[in-house]
């Protein structure tokens, strides 16, 4: 029996940064031998929002970017699919077909088209931006994916994708399984500055690629318990971020037991409680980097697994595209 599938991915908008990691790129490290998995480097996503030729031409060097990303978490190209997804130009063929089985009111309701039209500031969105979410479904049926593991601020679009392949089924027979999401241990990790999200446009970000002295010098400046004046004070714990990370990334649990204890007691202060976090994210972080210098030396190695990659989607997508317009009658 075939192994069942994953598809996730991300836009070539930047670097990645520890809510990824702990919101999705861990659990596609550990379901890599478990499952097929594709991961999907969604340029054509980026054009929903960024349209301008400047922008457009970012687009290369961010997919190289989040390429030795992956790889410098453990993603491995020999196990697993890395592709561009407008190198297959199948999906966007698949989104239009989709487009007709999806009502406008429908798209209009995902929560995230409002929130991102409301950090833009855009007042009138495009198609091409409503139907962001059918497009994400393309993605994800073309290789007829089981399971989506993505932050939680994609699950609505996991929910959209369920939609249509069962609308799809039910209208021209069966052709897609109908995928589950899976969130991370941590489903939203929140920003330096306690807002509740890390996230590259509010600039509150760990990236995966930060040096040492970067990690350090954020940490040190991080939000925490805004009630706590002295370090005799009592402190709290809950919602406050230092210890969030610190239950996310800090190997040495008892550590992490015995810093809380003291902190509620006031009997620790806020920069020894940072301290010890830096160290330890940088702990985590050692392994992530010293792979991405080792990648970052091999030459045209992002080219080689794009090449390898798209070819092999492609193929997927010819197949699935061919059954689908067979049970549609388009053939
Ligand atoms: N929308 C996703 C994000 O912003 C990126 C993405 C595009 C994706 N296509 C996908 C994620 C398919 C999962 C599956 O993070």
């Amino acid at each position: 029996m075939d192994k069942k599938r994953i598809l996730t991915g991300d836009r070539p908008t930047g670097k990645l940064h520890l809510g990824h990691y702990v919101g999705t790129l861990a659990n596609r490290v550990r379901l890599q031998d478990k499952y097929n998995c594709f991961f999907i480097i969604a340029d054509l996503h980026v054009l929903t929002t960024k349209t301008g030729k400047k922008e457009i031409g970012q687009i290369n060097k961010n997919v190289r970017h989040l390429i030795l990303d992956y790889l410098s978490v453990g993603i491995d190209p020999k196990k697993s699919v890395i592709y561009r997804q407008s190198r297959v130009p199948e999906v966007a063929y698949l989104s239009l077909l989709f487009s007709m089985l999806v009502t406008v009111p429908r798209c209009q309701r995902v929560p995230t088209l409002k929130e991102v039209m409301h950090d833009l500031k855009i007042t009138k969105p495009s198609l091409g931006l409503l139907t962001y979410p059918v497009l994400q479904a393309a993605d994800i049926l073309m290789v007829k994916a089981h399971l989506v593991p993505v932050g939680k601020d994609q699950e609505s679009h996991i929910e959209l994708t369920r939609e249509i392949a069962h609308k799809f089924n039910e209208m021209y027979g069966r052709v897609f399984p109908e995928p589950k999401t899976l969130i991370g241990e941590v489903p939203t990790l929140p920003g330096l500055d306690g807002k509740a999200k890390m996230s590259k446009s509010l600039g509150n970000c760990i990236y995966l690629s930060d040096s040492e002295k970067e990690v350090k010098e954020k940490v040190m400046g991080m939000y925490t318990d805004p009630t706590r004046i002295h370090s005799t004070d009592p402190g709290h714990i809950k919602g406050n971020p230092v210890f969030i990370y610190h239950n996310a990334f800090n190997q040495d649990k008892e550590e992490v037991e015995e810093l809380k204890k003291h902190y509620q007691a006031g009997e620790v202060g806020d920069v020894e409680v940072k301290e010890r976090l830096a160290k330890a994210i940088n702990v985590f972080l050692d392994p992530i980097r010293f792979r991405r210098a080792k990648f970052e030396k091999e030459k045209n190695l992002v080219e080689k697994i794009l090449e390898k990659g798209n070819q092999k989607a492609r193929q997927e997508a010819q197949k699935t595209l061919g059954e689908v317009k067979e049970k549609m009658g388009l053939e």
